[in-house]
């Protein structure tokens, strides 16, 4: 009698099912560095308008003849004192013409109520010629 020991050999080969599961490779460098370095919108100094306009020849007369009268004691280029500044009143009229003419004739007669309660004196020892030069300078200066 010959005993067989039928040792079925079920070698599940259950060999070593070693899951790498990432072993240490976690790259998880969150390398974003916000570079703060840029985007550093400086604003160029702005050019005042007596010198974005200083060689123009409107400018040039229109100056000359607002200095030889009264004109700077109540009206400064960029900011406003007793009057308006030219800026704003440049910003309010195009330079036609036509305002030309209508804002001359209130310089040499004097006026109220467009910019408050403050008059304007009259000037009528103003030319129309020369009123008119000192508007469009006026008007000239535009931001
Ligand atoms: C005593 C102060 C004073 C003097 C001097 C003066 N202004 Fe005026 N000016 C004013 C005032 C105040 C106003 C605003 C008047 C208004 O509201 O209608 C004005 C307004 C103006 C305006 C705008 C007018 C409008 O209807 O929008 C012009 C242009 C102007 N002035 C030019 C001149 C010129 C050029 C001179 C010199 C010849 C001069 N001003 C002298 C006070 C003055």
């Amino acid at each position: 009698m010959k005993i067989k020991n039928q040792i079925s050999l079920g070698v599940l080969a259950l060999a070593s099912l070693t899951f790498a599961c990432g072993g240490g490779e976690s790259s998880s460098e969150s390398t974003s560095t916000t570079s703060p370095a840029a985007s550093s919108s400086a604003p160029a100094k702005e050019m005042s308008l007596e010198e974005k306009y200083q060689d123009d020849p409107i400018y040039i007369k229109g100056l000359e003849k607002v200095k030889g009268s009264d004109c700077q004691s109540c009206h400064m280029v960029e900011r406003k004192i007793v009057g308006p500044s030219y800026a704003e009143v440049a910003a309010k009229y195009e330079s036609t013409e036509e305002n030309v003419t209508m804002l001359a004739q209130k310089v040499i007669n004097g006026g109220v109520g467009v910019w408050g309660e403050v008059p304007m004196p009259a000037h009528p020892g103003l030319s129309e010629e020369d009123a008119k030069d000192m508007v469009r300078y006026v008007l000239l200066l535009k931001k």
